[in-house]
């Protein structure tokens, strides 16, 4: 089924390729070379996993999933200009300022966030009044109380130690909003219990969270051949991070903790139908890449 996810959201990337960046402009091109370089598609999986739970149609969401993953896409170009963590490799090539020059890129990531929105405004997974809904959601989640906040902490952090509590703030942000969102979309418009909203909010908050904890953990544990992406860039950064406040041993033993509950709470309110997603993610948790 995951891989008939991916297919999915692989086709839909080509395509949106076409509609949004047809014509032969280094911007679209490093916008195309970006999207369609191989990444997880995490976010996508996501989506489809909580509508399918929901008891919705899980092919009517790639617009909508494809949306999501151009504006985490943009978010990654972004990050590893000279500017911000300054990494020249991502998801196994060149970064996109190497491989083409750092004002293109800057640019790609811009077109990004403008064609995201837009698919994620066409989605014809929803009604009208859904689909601004979804725009809300999706523009509170990247904006400047979300995902950016996340990233302008993430920086500031460079320079002064975070605690436990800030260190927290940035992870529920920078990378913690984008993947609540994914929950928020998928199970928008679904008839759900009180319980299993809030199931579906705590699940998402523990997955983000584990989600930046293990990749604080891969760049310092794994290698650059298997991540596709540089190792040790956090340390040679200084930035503040699960391994600097936790060590090691404690970050793990939390990604388990916060797993564990997750999977708990939304089994207790979904069943057997949670199964496929807890699955997921929890296979996310013990990730190599
Ligand atoms: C990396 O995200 C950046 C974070 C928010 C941790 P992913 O690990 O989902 O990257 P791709 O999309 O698979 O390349
Ligand atoms: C990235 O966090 C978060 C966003 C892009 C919003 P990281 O800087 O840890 O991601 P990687 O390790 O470069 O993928
Ligand atoms: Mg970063
Ligand atoms: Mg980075
Ligand atoms: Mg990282």
């Amino acid at each position: 089924m995951l891989n008939k996810f991916l297919q999915k959201t692989e086709e839909q990337l080509v395509k949106n390729c076409d509609l949004y960046f047809y014509d032969d402009s280094q911007v679209n091109k490093a916008a195309r070379y970006s999207l369609l370089n191989a990444g997880k598609r995490v976010r996508a999986m996501l989506i489809y996993l909580t509508a399918q739970m929901c008891g919705k149609d899980w092919e009517k969401y790639a617009d909508l999933a494809c949306g999501v993953e151009m504006i985490h896409c943009y978010s990654l170009i972004h990050d590893d200009l000279p500017c911000m963590d300054n990494d020249d490799l991502r998801r196994g090539k060149p970064s996109c300022h190497k491989a083409f020059s750092e004002d293109t890129a800057l640019l790609a990531g811009d077109a990004l966030i403008g064609c995201g929105i837009e698919a994620v405004a066409n989605s014809d997974c929803f009604s009208v009044a859904d689909r601004l809904k979804a725009v809300q959601l999706m523009c509170a989640a990247m904006g400047p109380k979300g995902m950016i906040y996340g990233q302008e902490l993430d920086l500031k952090y460079e320079k002064e130690t975070a605690d436990k509590e800030q260190l927290a703030l940035i992870h529920r942000n920078k990378t913690g909003q984008l993947i609540s969102l994914c929950g928020r979309l998928g199970s928008l418009g679904a008839e759900l219990t009180e319980g299993q909203k809030k199931a579906i909010e705590v699940f998402f908050a523990n997955t983000g969270l584990v989600f930046q904890i293990v990749d604080d953990i891969l760049d310092v544990e794994s290698s650059e051949e298997e991540l596709g992406k540089p190792i040790g860039s956090d340390a040679e950064n200084g930035k503040s991070t699960f391994i600097t406040l936790y060590g090691l041993d404690e970050s793990k033993r939390k990604v388990e903790e916060l797993t564990k509950e997750a999977n708990e709470l939304l089994y207790t309110e979904f069943g057997e139908k949670a199964e496929y997603i807890i699955d997921y993610t929890s296979k996310l948790a013990h990730r190599r890449k």
